[in-house]
């Protein structure tokens, strides 16, 4: 009992962390179930094991050998030490591998190119009718498709994973993995850097939206739609942030900014978190990130705006607050 008490207390503490929008046991996707039916299948089957191995242990210490038990105890080895455990681990190695050839299907129309950045997520749709569409640090997908994310990463190894809709993958310079999801729940999940990447790995997530398979259309039709310019103090925010360089990195369509180095700004506005999931998108929020950039964000490659007066900070991040 006194083993036992802490690693229920454990596995209490860790199941109370089992839900929300970053959990891989509260599956919204096909893959993320299998996943997650393993890891019960997994636990259930260790446990069942655990409570058998240690009862014939403390059942050890508690009889007296005689002739008739040794023959009883060699029996006990053979089935119990050997074809058991060989039964039980290859019939759990057999369900685990018949999830993998699943796994590797491909995707029905919709593929996503997603490459790790230092530390932000650069996003293009392909879709097969229709135009390319650039986005950065938010994966909008369709109900009940299996979408195919194409991923890659240009300087160190990264790794893309959506808990809630599947499984782990890595992000290698030089390569492009595969990885298929389909999600079964509309609603919006996070996703996150799960390999170490450099000071501000911890701040390198972003937002899954999972849509209805008609207002996902629409809303990537509408992405390749031009936006109206903009009007009075949003023209002039506009015109700060072209007259800045900040065009030099960042890209807007329909404008001169025409950068690639950092995320693509074009639909800035609609996101709701700025950084890749570093602080909430509001107005104040992105006048601090152009100031301080490196104070909240660490080592991340745009360089920081102190001299900005206060005025033009506002006017720029009301001009990207716009932009939707
Ligand atoms: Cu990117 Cu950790």
């Amino acid at each position: 009992i006194l083993i036992r008490l802490p690693a229920f207390g454990l596995v209490a503490l860790a199941l109370g962390a089992c839900s929300g929008v970053q959990s891989a046991l509260d599956p919204a996707g096909r893959e993320a179930r299998d996943v997650a039916d393993l890891f019960w299948v997994m636990l259930i089957g260790a446990g069942v094991v655990w409570t058998i191995v240690l009862g014939v242990a403390v059942y050890a210490t508690r009889v007296r050998t005689d002739a008739h038990e040794e023959i009883v105890g060699k029996r006990l080895i053979l089935w119990g030490g050997v074809v058991f455990p060989v039964v039980v681990l290859a019939a759990l190695l057999v369900y685990g591998l018949r999830l993998m050839p699943e796994l590797r299907q491909p995707g029905e129309g919709l593929r996503v190119d997603v490459a790790g950045e230092q530390f932000w997520w650069r996003v293009r749709y392909k879709p097969l009718n229709g135009p390319e569409v650039v986005s950065a640090n938010e994966i909008r997908m369709p109900v009940g498709e299996r979408v195919e994310f194409a991923l890659t990463s240009p300087h160190v190894i990264h790794a893309f994973w959506i808990p809630t809709l599947g499984g782990k993958v890595d992000m290698i310079p030089g390569r492009e993995n595969r990885l298929v999801l389909e999600a079964e729940k509309p609603g919006t999940y996070r996703g996150v850097c799960a390999e170490f990447c450099g000071a501000s790995h911890a701040l390198m997530a972003f937002d899954v939206v999972v849509m209805e398979k008609p207002a996902f259309d629409a809303w990537l039709a509408a992405q390749a739609a031009p936006q109206p310019a903009p009007t009075g103090d949003l023209a002039r925010g506009r015109d700060l942030f072209l007259q800045n360089g900040c065009g030099a990195c960042h890209a807007v369509a329909g404008t001169e900014a025409k950068g690639e180095v950092g995320p693509d700004l074009t639909r800035f506005g609609a996101r709701k978190t700025l950084g890749a999931g570093t602080l909430p998108n509001t107005a104040d929020n992105v006048a601090r990130f152009i100031a301080e950039t490196d104070t909240v964000k660490p080592r991340v490659t745009m360089p920081a705006y102190p001299a900005l007066p206060r005025d033009d900070l506002t006017a720029i991040a009301a001009y990207l607050g716009s932009l939707k």
